[in-house]
């Protein structure tokens, strides 16, 4: 991943809490579906099953409510593939992750950092996900104030479990 990559959140409607149209577990399995496909071109039930750490005939069942909502393509021999609007999504989805999770390492936090990167990114609105990508540029742009905040950081700790 291009660390200077700018993201501009946009093209996902369906974020807003009041009109969320996804839940959670949908995103997750969109999320997994763009990632997979990007590299693969397609993706099987059982690997998302796989992937995702859950049952095939789960899976079958979300991928059927995703590709009526016009976001998969879902036909024959267990491929997956996306629709445009998915692939918008999609793209938007892994695009918050990383985002998150790009955040968390800026800021040093050292565990668990994929679990706290899936707990946080259903829930957070759009705006402060674009503060967000801003922040991480910034810390990119002027590493010596990161550096500040991490020896403040790492100083507060300290003192704290004394
Ligand atoms: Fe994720």
């Amino acid at each position: 991943m291009d660390k200077q990559q700018f993201y501009t959140v946009r093209g996902y409607e369906l974020l807003d809490q009041d009109k969320r149209l996804l839940t959670s577990a949908m995103e997750d399995y969109l999320e997994m579906i763009y990632r997979n496909n990007l590299q693969e071109g397609y993706t099987r039930i059982n690997t998302l099953s796989e992937l995702l750490n859950v049952r095939p005939s789960s899976t079958t069942k979300m991928v059927q409510k995703l590709t009526n909502m016009g976001l998969l393509d879902y036909k024959r021999y267990g491929i997956i593939l996306l629709t445009d609007e998915g692939k918008k999504i999609g793209k938007f989805l892994l695009e918050r992750h990383i985002i998150i999770e790009r955040f968390l390492r800026t800021i040093d936090v050292n565990e668990n950092i994929l679990a706290q990167t899936e707990l946080i990114e259903h829930n957070i609105s759009r705006d402060t996900l674009n503060c967000i990508d801003i922040l991480n540029n910034f810390f990119e742009r002027y590493p010596e104030i990161l550096e500040k905040f991490i020896d403040y950081k790492n100083k507060k700790m300290k003192e704290e479990t004394i």
